[in-house]
C-alpha cells in the first residue's frame, strides 16, 4: 500500500499551469506497477485488437490475442511483492518529466541528471572503436579481463594505497550492478544495512531487494552530512550487517576527511558481523584541498571492506556502463557467482576502453583534470549566488557535481494559483512551473528540507537557471518570514 502510495506521488510529478496541457501532448511514461490484478479478454475473435476488461480496478487496456490463444481467458498480472517494495527512481521520473516538457517545446532547463556533461576522453573512446575492429567483440571472463582487471590493480595500488589481486576484483555492467550484487551477496533477509542520509537515491531499495532491512542513520547540514561515528555506534544492533558509505557524496559533495573514517572505523572494528561498502566512484572529481581516503586503506579495514568504483563519472562514461567492486576473495566470488547467473561479463569493448582509461595516467590526468576544473568554477558559481539568499543553508561541496540546497526557508508559503509550498516536492514542481528550471526534491535522498542540483551544464546554463530560480522564490520569501 505505501509503495503504491509513493509510486503515485512519484508518477505525478506534474505542472500545474498552462505547461500541463502541453505536456499532456507529450507521452510521459508510466509505470505499471499500480495496475491490477487480472485481465479478461472479452471475445474469442483473434484478428482484430480487443478491449481488456480490468477485473480489479478501473484501468481498461487493449491487447491484441496472439492466434491460438483463447481471447476469454484470465491472465493474472500479478507481481512479485519484491516488485512493489522497491520505489521507482525520482531522479529518472524527474528527468523523464523534464525531457518530456522539453520536447513539448517548454524551455526547461534540466539539472537533475547525474551524469557529466563533457564527452568520453577521445583515446577512451577510440580504444573502444579498435577494440570493434580488431574483433574484442566475444564474451570475456565473467569476472572481466585479465588486462582491466590488473590495471584496476594497479590503480588501486597506485591512488589508494590498497592492495588487491585480480581475483578480488569483479568487473561489471556498472557500479550500480557492482553494489546490488554485493548487497545481495552479503546480506541474508532480515538483515540491517545502515545507510547515512541523505543518501544514493539506490541504496535503500537495494536493501529491500536484498529482503534486508534499510535503516537510516540522520546526519546534520550543520556537520557537512557526514556520519557521526556516536550515532552509528547507537544505530548497531545484532542484525546489522553493512553500512554503506559514499565519499565524494552524492547528493551532497561531501567527502569524509580520513580523521572521520577512523572514528567510524573505530565502531565497525568493534562489531564483527558489519561489512562496510565504500562507494568510491566520484573520486577523482574532487576539489583541492580535499582528498579522498579509501576506507579500505584504513587499518584493520581491509577484510571486512567492499570498494565500489566505475568510470561513469570521472571518465564520463555513463553510457558504456562498466563498474566495479574489490575485496576479500570470498566475498567477491560471491558476487562473481551472481553475476555469472544474472548477466555474466561486462561489456567486452567497454572493458578495452576502461584499460584505456585507467592507461591516462595519475587520477585521470590532464584529460580529467580539465573537466574538474570546470566542474569547480560551477560549483564557486552556484555556492556565491545561492549564498546570498538569506535563509538558505548549505555546505559547500568537496566532490562531485551536485549542490544539496536547504531550501526549508520558503516552506508555507501559499502561492496564487499553485497552492501551498511544504515539501521539497511541491518547491521542485513550483520551481519547474514557475521558473521552469528542472531539480530533484531532497525527500528522494532522505532530506525532504533540500533540493538537489546537479551542475553538470555550462557555466552560462547555470547563471541563467540562478537568476530564474531567485526570481521564482523572491515572492516566497516575502510570503514566510525567515
Ligand atoms: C553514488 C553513486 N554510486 C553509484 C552509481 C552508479 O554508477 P554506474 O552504474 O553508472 O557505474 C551512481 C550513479 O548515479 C552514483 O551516483
Amino acid at each position: 500500500m505505501a509503495a503504491a502510495a509513493s509510486l503515485q506521488s512519484t508518477v505525478a510529478f506534474t505542472t500545474t499551469s498552462s505547461s500541463s496541457a502541453r505536456l499532456a501532448a507529450a507521452s510521459l511514461p508510466r509505470s505499471d506497477l499500480d495496475a491490477p490484478r487480472s485481465v479478461s479478454f472479452s471475445s474469442t475473435l483473434q484478428s482484430r485488437p480487443l478491449l481488456c476488461k480490468v477485473l480489479e480496478g478501473s484501468r481498461l487496456a487493449h491487447c491484441q490475442p496472439k492466434a491460438g490463444v483463447r481471447a476469454d481467458m484470465e491472465v493474472d498480472i500479478s507481481l512479485s511483492p519484491r516488485v512493489n517494495s522497491v520505489k521507482p527512481s525520482k531522479t529518472v521520473a524527474i528527468t523523464d518529466h523534464a525531457t518530456a516538457l522539453i520536447q513539448a517545446g517548454i524551455p526547461v532547463i534540466k539539472l537533475t541528471v547525474g551524469e557529466p556533461d563533457f564527452d568520453t576522453p577521445a583515446v577512451v573512446a577510440e580504444a573502444g572503436i579498435n577494440a570493434i575492429r580488431e574483433g574484442h567483440t566475444r564474451y570475456t571472463p565473467n569476472a572481466g579481463t585479465a588486462e582491466i582487471r590488473a590495471a584496476i590493480c594497479k590503480k588501486f595500488k597506485d591512488e589508494n594505497g590498497i592492495t588487491y589481486t585480480p581475483d578480488q576484483i569483479l568487473v561489471s555492467n556498472g557500479a550500480k550492478q557492482a553494489i546490488l550484487q554485493a548487497v545481495l551477496a552479503v546480506c541474508s533477509p532480515g538483515d540491517e544495512v545502515l545507510i547515512p542520509s541523505p543518501y544514493w537515491v539506490s541504496y535503500p531499495e537495494m536493501a529491500r531487494l536484498a529482503d534486508a532491512n534499510p535503516v537510516i542513520v540522520p546526519t546534520k547540514i550543520s556537520e557537512n552530512f557526514l556520519l557521526d561515528a556516536k550515532v552509528l555506534e547507537d544505530s548497531l544492533t545484532e542484525k546489522s550487517r553493512l553500512l554503506i558509505l559514499c565519499s565524494p557524496s552524492n547528493p551532497t559533495g561531501s567527502i569524509y576527511p580520513r580523521k572521520v573514517l577512523e572514528e567510524i572505523a573505530e565502531v565497525v572494528a568493534r562489531h564483527p558481523r558489519l561489512l562496510v561498502l565504500s562507494d568510491e566512484i566520484y573520486e577523482h572529481i574532487i576539489y583541492a584541498p580535499a582528498v579522498h581516503t579509501s576506507f579500505a586503506s584504513l587499518p584493520d579495514m581491509w577484510d571486512r571492506t567492499l570498494t565500489v568504483n566505475g568510470f561513469s563519472k570521472a571518465f564520463a562514461m555513463t553510457g558504456w556502463r562498466l563498474g566495479y567492486i574489490a575485496g576479500p576473495k570470498h566475498f567477491i566470488s560471491a558476487c562473481n557467482k551472481i553475476q555469472s547467473q544474472f548477466t555474466s561479463g561486462a561489456s567486452s569493448i567497454a572493458q578495452k576502453a576502461g584499460v584505456a582509461a585507467l592507461g591516462l595516467g595519475y587520477a585521470g590526468g590532464e584529460a580529467l583534470s580539465i573537466m574538474v576544473k570546470a566542474f569547480r568554477e560551477r560549483r564557486d558559481y552556484l555556492v556565491k549566488s545561492f549564498g546570498e539568499l538569506e535563509g538558505v543553508k548549505m555546505c559547500e561541496p568537496q566532490g562531485a557535481f551536485y549542490l544539496f540546497l536547504d531550501f526549508s526557508c520558503y516552506y508555507g508559503a501559499d502561492v496564487e494559483g499553485f497552492g501551498k509550498i511544504d515539501s521539497s516536492e511541491s518547491l521542485c514542481r513550483y520551481l519547474l512551473d514557475k521558473a521552469q528550471v528542472a531539480l530533484v526534491p531532497g525527500d528522494a535522498f532522505g532530506d525532504d528540507n533540500c533540493v538537489r542540483i546537479s551542475y553538470s551544464a555550462s557555466l552560462s546554463t547555470l547563471q541563467a537557471a540562478a537568476e530564474r530560480i531567485k526570481k521564482a522564490l523572491a515572492p516566497l520569501k516575502a510570503a514566510v518570514p525567515v
